[in-house]
């Protein structure tokens, strides 16, 4: 089917201001809650937009690793494209959990999690998944496939009968909100719109036009 002839209604109950709870973080697990029952595909995975050099926007899915009052949490190479770019100032996120006709946006400052807190997410990781990520120079040019897995197999050396530590250009950021936006997909493109916004004393909620 052409791009342009593909419509899906979204025939959900909606979102009502009375629906939403005050605090967006609890309202963000909740939607959260309600992916993962739904059965929908990494419900934790979330788009994140840098912006570069030039105020360019640049974008690219993470996984959330964790969403508490502070924020959400991921991990990466602090060497890689989006950690540089991070440095410039704030980032956005948005999770996309289509299956519910549903998207949550977050906005907001950006600071690293402590040592201890990087050390301890990198030691539940899969022992194959902290191999590569001392192996793999993110984001940066590489000649082929084979010269990945060459430093796959020297990183792997290096380690044998070892735990593996976290390497000191691997870490975890922390997106802090001061903003959030909750849309729910409705018929005939009326969709609800509820942004909060970090106010003196505390969040203020308003409806957008869809
Ligand atoms: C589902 C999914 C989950 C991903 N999770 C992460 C992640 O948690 N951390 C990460 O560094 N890259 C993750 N990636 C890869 C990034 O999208 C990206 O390719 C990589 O981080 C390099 O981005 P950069 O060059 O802009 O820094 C994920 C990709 C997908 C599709």
């Amino acid at each position: 089917m052409s791009l342009r002839d593909r419509r899906v209604q979204y025939e959900t109950a909606g979102l009502d201001r009375s629906d939403l709870h005050p605090d967006p973080m609890t309202q963000w697990k909740r939607w959260y809650d309600e992916a993962e029952s739904a059965g929908v595909t990494e419900p934790n995975a979330m788009t994140l937009s840098t912006i570069d050099a030039d105020g360019i926007p640049d974008s690219r899915v993470v996984l959330a690793r964790g969403a508490d009052e502070r924020g959400f949490v991921f991990y990466t190479n602090l060497e890689s494209t989006k950690s540089r770019q991070l440095e410039n100032g704030g980032a956005s996120a948005v999770f996309a959990w289509l299956d519910l006709h549903r998207q949550a946006r977050v906005r907001g400052t950006i600071e690293r999690v402590s040592d201890a807190e990087s050390d301890g997410y990198f030691a539940s990781r899969p022992r194959g998944s902290q191999i590569g990520a001392w192996a793999s120079p993110q984001s940066q040019p590489i000649a082929d496939r084979a010269e990945l897995e060459r430093l796959v197999e020297s990183t792997t050396q290096r380690f044998a009968g070892v735990e593996v530590p976290r390497p000191p250009y691997w870490g975890g950021f922390l997106l802090r909100p001061s903003s959030f936006e909750f849309w729910q997909g409705r018929p005939s493109r009326l969709h609800d719109r509820f942004r909060y916004t970090l106010t003196n004393g505390g969040w203020d909620v308003q409806r957008l036009a869809p």
